[in-house]
């Protein structure tokens, strides 16, 4: 594992490892199994994947929940390199058939939480019976708005970071630790 990583332009520090992530995905894996013990094969939990950052946390989480469930994906976007723009596009809809369902959304990391709160509203549209935020990372600091967060798996400060899904302009997706921008 590398101490310092550079994409782009810009040079990232070694920040959280793999298997501090992992160890936080088994947690949050666990309170899911429980919650959602009641799910049946008629009436499967929604595991809503938010392209492109949540990919790598959608498959880690996948392979610990044990209940019935079925996997969509979604697509919003909202970052310009290192900073929000503010705006929220909907860049890949949601999938039809969703009334009625109970959905877990899957997000890499909640910042002022423009994205979740669009989607709640989409969902809303849909007729969902239910939705919940579950999501690998928070800024605690930026976080404000009223949508409940129910699992946040780590928090961490007002720093743009990349590695486990998310990017700095779509590089560093694949990379498996987290690293943080390096002033
Ligand atoms: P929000 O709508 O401001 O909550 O921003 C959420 C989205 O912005 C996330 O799903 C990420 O795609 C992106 N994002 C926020 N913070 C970071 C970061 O530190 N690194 C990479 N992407 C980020
Ligand atoms: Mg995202």
């Amino acid at each position: 594992m590398l101490e310092r990583i550079t994409l782009h332009d810009k040079t990232f520090r070694l920040f959280i490892k793999n298997e501090e992530i992992e160890k936080a995905i088994d947690t949050i894996a666990e309170r899911l199994n429980s919650d959602y013990a009641n799910c049946t094969d008629e009436d499967p939990a929604i595991l809503l994947c938010t392209l492109n950052g949540a990919v790598i946390f959608a498959a880690e989480l996948l392979k610990r929940l044990n209940f019935p469930l079925m996997l969509k994906a979604c697509k919003l976007s909202s970052y310009a390199g290192t900073c929000t723009t503010g705006i929220v596009k909907t860049d890949v809809p949601l999938p039809q058939h969703l009334e009625g369902r109970r959905v877990i959304i899957v997000e890499d990391i909640v910042d002022t939480g423009g994205t979740i709160v669009t989607l709640m509203e989409q969902l809303r549209e849909h007729k969902v019976k239910d939705a919940k935020v579950c999501t690998l990372l928070l800024k605690k600091d930026v976080y404000d708005k009223d949508v409940i967060l129910d699992y946040v798996a780590m928090e961490v400060p007002n720093l743009f970071i990349v590695g486990f899904g998310l990017d700095y302009n779509e590089l560093g997706r694949n990379i498996k630790d987290i690293y943080v921008l390096d002033k």
